[in-house]
C-alpha cells in the first residue's frame, strides 16, 4: 500500500500522474493512518463527485476506518460533512450569501482592498507576495464578508498550518481545533448580542427568526466559510500571480488584454488543483470505480489533482495554457451538489489580485526560489519572494 501522504506533500502532481498511469483506483493509508482508495483518472472522479452512493457523512464509515479530523460534534455537523436532506437545507441558507450577484456586488470593496495592500508593499524593495499579499488579502476579504474582528485575523494561518501541514500530528490538531470552536463561540455570542452587516450576523438572523439554523450547524458554519474559505484562495491567488510572473509574454499579453485574467485564474485552478482531494466519502453499498470493487464503508478519496492533468481529459495537461479550449471542465471547484460555494468570490479575488500586482508593479521580478507547503490536502505556495522593481537574477 502507498503512503501518498508523506510522498504526495512534497511532489503531489509527480505521483498522482505515477499512480494515475499505474491504474485508476489505488488502495492507499489515508493521512489519518487508515486505509482507503484513490481514484486518479478524470472519468472516474467526476463520476465519483456525483454518485450519490459515495457519501459524505461519517456515519457510513465502516467502524474503525477513517477518523479524520475527529472535530467536535459542534464543528462536525458542516456542509461537507453532510448529504441529502441535511445538505440541501443548509446549502441553501448558506448559498442565499454567495449568489454570483452578490459576489460580483463586492468587486469595488475587493478592488479597494487589493490597492490598499498594494499601498503597503510599495514601500518595500523586495516583499513575499505569499505573506504580504496573497494570504492577508484572502484572510481580509473573508473575514470582512463574515464580519471577523481584524484583531484575530492573524490567528487563521497559524491554525490552517497546524491543522493541514503534513507534520501535524493529532493532538497538535485537536488543540488547535479547540481554540478554534472556542474563538467561533466566541464570535457568534458577540453577534447576537451586537449583530453587524456581516454575513454571520444575518444566519443568526436567519436562525432566531425561522428557527432554521441549529447552534451547531451555525458553529460549523462559520468554521468551514473561515477555514475553507481563505486558505484554497490564498492558494489560487498565489499561483496565478506565481503563473504570472514566471512568463514574460504571458505578462505582457495580459497588460496588453487584461480581460484574458480571468482565463489564467481557470487554467491555474486547473493546472494546479488548489484543493488537492476531493473531501474524502464512503462507500453507502458495494460499488465498483473505474472497475475496481470497493466495498460498503470504506474510504474514497477522488484526486481533483491528478484528474485536472489526465491526458485522457487534458491535452498537455501540465502546460499552463491560456487558449484550451475545455479549460473550465477542471474539477478543482468540485462538481455537483457539493461545488464550492464560493467559487466565484475565490475567482473575482485571484482575478483582482493578478490585475493589482501587474498594474501596480509591472516590473516585478522573482529573486529566489519559491517553496511549496509540506500538505497531502492543499497545493500552496509557502513563499513567492518578489523584487517589486527590480531586474531578473
Ligand atoms: C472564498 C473562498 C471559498 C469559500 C467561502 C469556500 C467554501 C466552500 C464551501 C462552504 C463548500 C461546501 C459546499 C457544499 O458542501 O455544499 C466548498 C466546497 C468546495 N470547495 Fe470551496 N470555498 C472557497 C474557495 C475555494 C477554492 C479557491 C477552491 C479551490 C480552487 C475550493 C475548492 C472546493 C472544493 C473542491 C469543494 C468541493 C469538495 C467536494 O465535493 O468534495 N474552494 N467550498
Amino acid at each position: 500500500m502507498v503512503d501518498v501522504a508523506r510522498a504526495m506533500a512534497h511532489d503531489p502532481h509527480g505521483v498522482f500522474a505515477r499512480m494515475r498511469e499505474a491504474g485508476p483506483v489505488h488502495p492507499i493509508v489515508a493521512p489519518d493512518g487508515s486505509a482507503a482508495w484513490l481514484v486518479t483518472r478524470y472519468a472516474d472522479v467526476q463520476a465519483g463527485l456525483g454518485d450519490p452512493r459515495l457519501a459524505l457523512n461519517k456515519t457510513h464509515a465502516k467502524p474503525g476506518g477513517y477518523k479524520g479530523f475527529e472535530l467536535p460534534p459542534a464543528l462536525d455537523a458542516n456542509l461537507l460533512n453532510m448529504d441529502p436532506p441535511d445538505h440541501t437545507r443548509l446549502r441553501r441558507l448558506a448559498g442565499q450569501a454567495f449568489t454570483a450577484r452578490r459576489i460580483a456586488g463586492l468587486r469595488g470593496e475587493l478592488e479597494r482592498a487589493a490597492e490598499e495592500l498594494a499601498d503597503e508593499l510599495a514601500g518595500h524593495e523586495r516583499v513575499d507576495l505569499v505573506k504580504d499579499f496573497a494570504t492577508p488579502y484572502s484572510v481580509g476579504v473573508i473575514s470582512e464578508l463574515l464580519g471577523v474582528p481584524t484583531a484575530s485575523r492573524a490567528d487563521f494561518r497559524t491554525w490552517t498550518n497546524a491543522v493541514l501541514g503534513v507534520d501535524a500530528t493529532r493532538e497538535g490538531i485537536r488543540a488547535t481545533v479547540r481554540e478554534m470552536y472556542a474563538f467561533f463561540a466566541r464570535l457568534l455570542a458577540a453577534k447576537r448580542t451586537e449583530p453587524g452587516p456581516d454575513l454571520l450576523s444575518a444566519l443568526i438572523t436567519a436562525r432566531d427568526d425561522g428557527d432554521r439554523l441549529s447552534e451547531d450547524e451555525l458553529t460549523s458554519l462559520a468554521f468551514l466559510l473561515l477555514f475553507a474559505g481563505y486558505e484554497n484562495s490564498a492558494n489560487l491567488i498565489a499561483g496565478s500571480l506565481l503563473a504570472m510572473l514566471s512568463d514574460d509574454d504571458l505578462r505582457a499579453s495580459l497588460r496588453t488584454d487584461p480581460a484574458a485574467i480571468p482565463a489564467l485564474v481557470e487554467e491555474v485552478a486547473r493546472h494546479m488543483s488548489p484543493a488537492l482531494l476531493a473531501i474524502r466519502r464512503f462507500a453507502v453499498e458495494d460499488v465498483e470505480l473505474g472497475g475496481v470493487p470497493i466495498p460498503a464503508g470504506d474510504t474514497v478519496f477522488l484526486s481533483i489533482a491528478a484528474a485536472n492533468r489526465d491526458p485522457r481529459r487534458f491535452d498537455r495537461p501540465d502546460r499552463v495554457d491560456l487558449e484550451r479550449p475545455d479549460t473550465a471542465r477542471h474539477l478543482s471547484f468540485g462538481q455537483g451538489i457539493h461545488y464550492c460555494i464560493g467559487a466565484p468570490l475565490a475567482r473575482l479575488e485571484a482575478e483582482l489580485a493578478v490585475r493589482t500586482i501587474l498594474d501596480r508593479f509591472p516590473h516585478a521580478t522573482r529573486y529566489a526560489p519559491t517553496s511549496w507547503h509540506p500538505s497531502v490536502r492543499v497545493r500552496g505556495l509557502a513563499s513567492l519572494p518578489v523584487e517589486l522593481g527590480g531586474t531578473r537574477v
